[in-house]
């Protein structure tokens, strides 16, 4: 049985972006597959089709044999350190996406102003207390 399978996944966004049409394929238990392709071809996509940042618009994707779902635990240990604004950006957009999708997270941040309004609750930490 596969690792991972791609059955006709196909993948539209905004309704008009076609990044994905009928693609399938599998990955063996030990296969190291490589996907090429120049920008906005794709790739991005089949990834966040896996880790369900995005939803296929069409098609059945396996892993371990289980249909994939998003995860409903995540710890994201300071995941916007030393990157710059844009990347941060794209991080917390990540966040708020897995939020959507009803995970339930932990994280630690430095910049916490940076994603103001994406936790439901900060706590201030100091000295080995919880600020009040
Ligand atoms: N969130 C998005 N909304 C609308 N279109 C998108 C989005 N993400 C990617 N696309 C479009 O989907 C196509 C595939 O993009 P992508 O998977 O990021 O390609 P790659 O990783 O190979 O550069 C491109 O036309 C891109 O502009
Ligand atoms: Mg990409």
């Amino acid at each position: 049985m596969p690792i991972l399978e791609f059955q006709n996944v196909s993948k539209v966004y905004d309704a008009v972006t076609k990044a994905l049409t009928d693609v399938s394929f599998s990955v063996d238990e030990g296969d190291f597959v490589a996907i090429i392709g120049p920008s906005g071809s794709g790739k991005s996509t089949i990834l966040r089709c896996i880790n369900r940042l995005v939803d296929a618009t069409q098609g059945t994707i396996t892993f371990d044999g289980h249909l994939i779902t998003p995860p409903d635990k995540s710890l994201a240990w300071e995941p916007t350190a030393s990157l710059d604004n844009k990347t941060k950006t794209l991080v917390r957009d990540m966040l708020k996406k897995l939020k959507e999708m009803n995970t339930s997270m932990i994280g630690i941040f430095h910049d916490i102003e940076f994603m103001d309004g994406v936790c439901d609750r900060v706590y201030n930490i100091s000295e080995g207390t919880f600020a009040v």
